[in-house]
């Protein structure tokens, strides 16, 4: 029996979108890509390895994952296995701190919880750096979820120059995010595959990796220079595109619903009576909303018009990862 190692990650919201691989085996983005780490959203996770187990025990909000849920998991395990020369099952112990049905990603909190804390309890003492690679295998977007504040990750070549690093932790100006968390509607396609297919057949791809380029590099100014409305303009304009690039694909799909465009028009009518904030989207209908925390109060009122309290959950930059062992 190994010794029980608890993590905890954040979630994070991509301002600067990563949006296709190069390769999936090794999780290479086909670019960089810059996230916010929040506050409000994370994960923690329990592993330990058990000789006695004949295959690995997940447990997930309380439930115990069935085989083809588990596997994504399993394979991940898996390399950390093959990494540490550890070979029994694991005990996975995973609880979702996302408020309930928010639909908020949870790859990234998850796959990085997952990989610090299955990696030390396999005996591995990694870097962040280290973990950062780790946890990318998992999910691209737990790359960046190991570090709190501002994070870039770095595109790369190859398994060791793709990799985040934190660009600021921890924030020292007014910049926060209000989750709207809209009606679950069947998701249209998961991340993997909307992702996969747009790099197979959106003609415009060759241009989102050009201008992604400028906005990463136009994003760091912006970080730097604690500009909020360069930090909205450009992250606006990446999400769009993203999503651009989704309805170009062939067969063309959308995570948009009414209801993403009614609080997207919300926005642009609050920025019309001069409060600074912008939107941006994931892979789901949610609208996450970037402003000043001084604003939040406005804002958050506009949006009651249309939508209810409970779906608007304020979020800060929040901190990088933690790992506990107990004895
Ligand atoms: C829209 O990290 O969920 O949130 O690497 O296939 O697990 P996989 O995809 P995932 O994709 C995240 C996409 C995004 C943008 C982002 O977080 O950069």
């Amino acid at each position: 029996m190994s010794k029980t190692v608890t993590a905890k990650a954040h979630t994070n919201i991509a301002l600067v979108k990563y949006w296709g691989k190069r390769d999936a085996t090794l999780m290479l983005p086909q670019t960089g890509s810059i996230s916010l780490t929040l506050d409000h959203f994370y994960t923690q996770t329990q592993v330990r390895f058990n000789d006695q187990l004949p295959t690995d025990q997940i447990t997930f909000n309380g439930t115990r994952l069935a085989a083809p849920q588990a596997q994504r998991i399993s394979t991940f395990l898996d390399l950390i296995r093959q990494q540490s020369g550890q070979t029994a099952a694991a005990e996975v112990v995973t609880t979702n701190h996302v408020p309930t049905s928010a639909g908020l990603a949870s790859s990234a909190s998850g796959f990085a919880a997952l990989a610090a804390a299955a990696s030390r309890a396999a005996g591995m003492t990694l870097t962040p750096t280290e973990l950062s690679r780790l946890a990318r295998r998992g999910s691209g977007s737990a790359t960046r979820s190991i570090f709190g504040g501002f994070v870039e990750w770095h595109a790369g070549h190859d398994d060791q120059s793709s990799y985040a690093e934190p660009l600021q932790d921890p924030v020292d100006w007014d910049i926060q995010m209000i989750a709207v968390v809209l009606k679950k509607s069947p998701k249209p396609i998961s991340s993997t595959a909307g992702m996969a297919r747009v790099v197979a057949t959106s003609p415009y791809y060759p241009a989102w990796i050009e201008t992604t380029k400028h906005d990463l590099t136009a994003m760091r100014a912006a970080i730097s220079a604690r500009d909020l409305e360069a930090v909205g303009t450009i992250a606006e304009r990446s999400a769009m595109r993203m999503h651009a690039l989704n309805l170009s694909a062939e067969p063309a799909f959308t995570y948009f619903t009414a209801d993403t465009l009614t609080a997207i028009n919300t926005v642009k009518d609050l920025r019309a009576r001069g409060i600074n904030c912008y939107y941006t989207l994931d892979a789901g209908p949610n609208v996450k909303i970037i402003c000043a925390g001084r604003d939040t109060t406005v804002i958050t009122t506009a949006l009651k018009q249309a939508f209810a309290a409970e779906q608007l959950i304020v979020a800060k930059p929040g901190p990088g990862i933690t790992v506990t062992e107990d004895a």
